[in-house]
């Protein structure tokens, strides 16, 4: 429970990362309209950070600046700030507790890397960091799963296996480390868009099961049958909604990445190699062709959210 700790001058800095889908496979949609996934997570080095400081009881606010500043909600829609109030309202106690957000993006909005759920995450962690709330890994991601079905995994990190609608995780056995290049879009895509155009292409889905081949390479460590076996259910209505990034995914293949695939809704698409080296010479040619708002590389598997300094 919340303990009457003195407002700290300093606050509390989370770092969470951004996730790509290393496979992601999608059955019929459910009574409450989600749609039960099998995944496989994959946390890569780009974050978010979160900062939490005291406020007045009750009062919570946010700040937000960085990648995509313009995109962001600051109104209580904010993963955020929704974060914050809940686990004020679940486990503060008696208390009257306020906060103090900001935060800095680099993972873009909209973009299927989870940029919300990892300040949604790292809001959680923040705060319950600064109220003293001490709570059980699984328990702040059971609360998690109440603000979206990726925030557990922003919490988890590493490389995990989601089912349910994403929100249940637990880590996959997986060996090595990979180097990834990620192409932003010009233009977000929204998930329910893409969700509801995949139920028009795929009417009668099967039952939803992460890909044996794929678990096999993460237990192998091998990039090139990482690469082959990468997959994405929701990639053909993320192509159908946007066109062009067919040609970013086909450029980064005739480049030289050993994989590629559309991230969760996208339209981030995210290209596999081989090593940093590849990864180095991926960026600046896929930039050299203007196909992307901007391609930067990243690694992976990193840790979930954590609190930092
Ligand atoms: O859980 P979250 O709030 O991140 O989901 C955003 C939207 O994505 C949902 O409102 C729903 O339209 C879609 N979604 C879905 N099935 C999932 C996850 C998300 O249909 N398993």
């Amino acid at each position: 429970m919340a303990s009457p700790l003195p407002p700290s001058p300093v606050g509390v800095h989370v770092r969470a990362p951004a996730k790509i889908n290393l496979a992601l496979k999608v059955g019929a949609p459910r009574p409450d309209g989600y749609h039960p996934l099998a995944t496989v997570y994959h946390a890569v080095s780009l974050y978010d950070d979160v900062h939490a400081e005291w406020a007045e009881p009750d009062e919570f606010e946010l700040a937000v600046s960085g990648e995509g500043v313009e995109d962001v909600p600051v109104d209580d829609t904010n993963l955020a700030l929704r974060a914050a109030r809940l686990l004020a309202r679940v486990h503060g106690g008696q208390d009257r507790l306020g906060v103090r957000l900001t935060i800095r993006k680099a993972i873009p909005v909209a973009a299927g890397l989870a940029g919300g759920s990892a300040d949604g995450a790292a809001a959680l962690l923040a705060c319950a960091t600064l109220w003293d709330i001490d709570l059980a890994p699984e328990v702040l991601r059971h609360l998690g799963a109440e603000l979206g079905s990726d925030v557990p995994f922003a919490l988890l990190g590493g490389t995990a296996v989601g089912g349910g609608r994403g929100e249940d995780v637990a880590p996959a056995l997986a060996r090595g480390s990979y180097h990834w290049v990620l192409a932003f879009g010009h233009q977000g895509l929204s998930t329910p868009e893409v969700y509801r155009r995949f139920d028009q292409l795929v009417p009668d889905p099967t039952p939803p099961e992460v890909p044996p081949d794929l678990m096999n390479a993460l237990r192998g460590g091998d990039p090139y049958e990482l690469g082959a076996a990468l997959t994405n259910d929701l990639q053909p209505a993320a192509l159908t909604l946007r066109p062009a990034l067919r040609r970013v995914l086909d450029t980064g293949l005739e480049l030289g990445a050993v994989g590629a695939v559309v991230s969760g809704s996208g339209p981030t698409c995210a290209f596999l190699v081989e090593d940093e080296e590849d990864a180095v010479d991926l960026v600046v040619a896929l930039s050299a062709e203007g196909i992307a708002r901007k391609v930067l590389r990243a690694t992976g598997p990193v840790v979930g959210a954590r609190v930092v300094g």
